[in-house]
């Protein structure tokens, strides 16, 4: 399910995300939360000035992470098929996508909140029902079973009734801006605003729509996610690429929301990087004999995008594919899945795989006024395809491999020094080989240099480090998740060989000094 959905005026509700397991939540979290600061991975957001709350900046080791997380989408998504090809759009986009694509209702029309459900709808589109009646309805008591229970409670004095579970539980009625607004052009929108108000004595609902006037003239929004671009690009991109569906086209990039709840460190947040895919597929009426059709489709994508996760190192047990109940369905969409992950605090959403039908290209054509259909030339029609969306989040699937990869080892028999262990698959770990010399003489630090010098040459992300013991040193690469790491000893010098330690198994190997980078390559492909 789009996440977003929730946030505006569909018909579902919230339960997947709920936390069902809080009291394992903080320890682990924090666990997290302090090992990231510590080795450079995600630190608060101008935490100098005392943070911004839920924004954050990926330092050294999470910057190379999530670009390893999106650089393996891209791979596979993009690099990897023939009917797939990339796209790279604008963040700030017409005012009027917003508008087909249902974005920008919550700006104008009055909003309510379900308190049972978290269902989100037009308070003037809600069953009405006598201030005061009893209604009864029904609310989930586990989320993980899904199990609910009948309550009775009375209508309050909104009148409402929530369409989806039936609650008269409402929050106050608001106007909900999901998107950021801000204004295009090189005059500061106060300005106009004065200018028009000045002398005039408005008050009340007049006031706030000549404000509102004022804004809209030069009104922009960033976007909330990529996917719209993809619609608006249809026709460019099948008609320069020559595409013909089923095909697909995949971007990645910023997406913010104003946010309710922001929660779970980067689980969500305002400011997030997507990867979406929207998969064109002929409707069933132009499916030749022997294609999938737009359901087989939906079902690959599932299945695709849930191995995707397992393929990068995520345990299989830690995962689930959950189809969408009816009631959770955006009145268009044909079906939907999530991806979720076992989150410290409960399954939650990792990836949504939702099939679309044709109602957003129909939606983009009824408002731009332009036929964004594909034109089959074996039946001789033009066509609007069905879409196939699997969408995820860059740091969410981030923190879902921190998440996962986190293992704290107990002392070793006959020790008493455990450590702890990020299990990244070695294509995703931020740094992929440390470089050590055993001690800092006998012309070891010299020749670790000369190893480490030619990972940079390579382009293999590699790090040099000679302080503290070699144990220590250890540790430290363990903590940040490095799979290798090469020590430079008293051997080194008599038959030019070294260490090869793996950080799992923490097995070690000697190689020749003149095999290290083809053996770490080797084992990083
Ligand atoms: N175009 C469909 C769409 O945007 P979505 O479920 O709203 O669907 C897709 O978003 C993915 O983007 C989610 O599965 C999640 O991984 C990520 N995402 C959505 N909102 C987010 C937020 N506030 N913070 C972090 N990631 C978010």
């Amino acid at each position: 399910m789009s996440e977003q959905q929730q946030n505006q005026n569909q018909n579902q509700n919230k339960k997947k995300d709920k936390p069902v397991k809080a009291s394992a939540e903080p320890e682990i979290m924090e666990k997290i939360v302090s090992l990231c600061k510590q080795r450079g991975f995600v630190f608060q957001s101008s935490e100098i000035y005392g943070g911004l709350k839920s924004c954050y900046d990926y330092g050294p080791l999470g910057a190379e992470l999530k670009r390893n997380v999106k650089a393996e989408w891209w791979r596979t998504m993009v690099h990897g098929r023939e009917d797939v090809v990339g796209l790279d759009a604008s963040i700030i986009m017409h005012p009027d996508v917003w508008r087909a694509s249902g974005h920008l209702a919550g700006f104008s029309d009055p909003m309510v909140d379900c308190k049972d459900c978290k269902n989100r709808g037009r308070a003037d589109k809600w069953p009405q029902t006598a201030v005061g009646t009893e209604v009864e309805y029904k609310v989930i008591v586990d989320h993980q079973s899904g199990k609910k229970e009948t309550r009775k409670a009375a209508v309050g004095p909104l009148g409402i009734v929530c369409p989806v579970c039936g609650s008269p539980n409402m929050s106050d009625i608001r106007k909900f801006n999901l998107m950021f607004r801000t204004s295009l052009g090189s005059i500061d929108p106060i300005e106009t605003i004065s200018a028009r108000l000045d002398g005039k004595a408005l008050s009340g609902e007049a006031l706030k729509t000549a404000i509102a006037d004022a804004i809209g003239e030069t009104a922009v929004y960033l976007r909330p996610e990529t996917a719209q671009a993809m619609f608006t690009n249809f026709l460019n991109v099948q008609t320069s690429m020559r595409m013909k569906p089923p095909f697909g086209i995949a971007q990645q990039g910023k997406s913010f929301r104003n946010e309710i709840t922001v929660e779970h460190f980067t689980f969500r947040s305002c400011e997030f990087e997507q990867m979406e895919m929207e998969y064109f597929v002929p409707p069933p009426e132009y499916t030749s004999p022997g294609e999938r059709t737009d359901m087989q489709w939906y079902e690959y994508w599932c299945n695709e995008r849930l191995n995707w996760y397992s393929s990068l190192g995520i345990r299989k047990e830690k995962l689930r594919l959950r189809p969408h109940e009816t009631d959770e369905l955006a009145h268009y969409a044909k079906a939907c899945s999530d991806v979720e992950y076992d989150y410290p605090w409960g399954w939650g959403e990792l990836e949504g795989i939702a099939h679309r039908g044709d109602y957003d290209l129909k939606q983009h054509e009824k408002h731009s006024g332009k036929k964004l259909t594909f034109f089959d030339s074996q039946k001789n029609a033009h066509y609007h395809p069905y879409v196939i969306e699997p969408a995820a989040g860059a740091d969410r699937t981030a923190l879902a491999f921190l998440l996962d990869a986190y293992v704290e080892e107990p002392p070793p028999p006959g020790t008493n020094e455990g450590r702890t262990v990020l299990r990244f698959h070695p294509r995703l770990a931020p740094i992929k080989v440390a470089v050590f010399p055993l001690v800092k003489k006998d012309g070891m630090p010299e020749a670790a240099r000369k190893i480490v010098e030619q990972f940079y040459k390579h382009q293999i992300n590699a790090a040099y480090d000679e302080k503290d013991t070699v144990g220590r040193r250890y540790r430290r690469q363990d903590e940040c998740g490095t799979p290798y790491c090469i020590t430079v000893d008293g051997q080194t010098a008599q038959d030019g060989s070294v260490t090869i330690r793996e950080r799992d198994s923490m097995k070690q190997d000697r190689i020749q000094i003149a095999d290290a980078v083809e053996v770490v390559r080797k084992r990083l492909a």
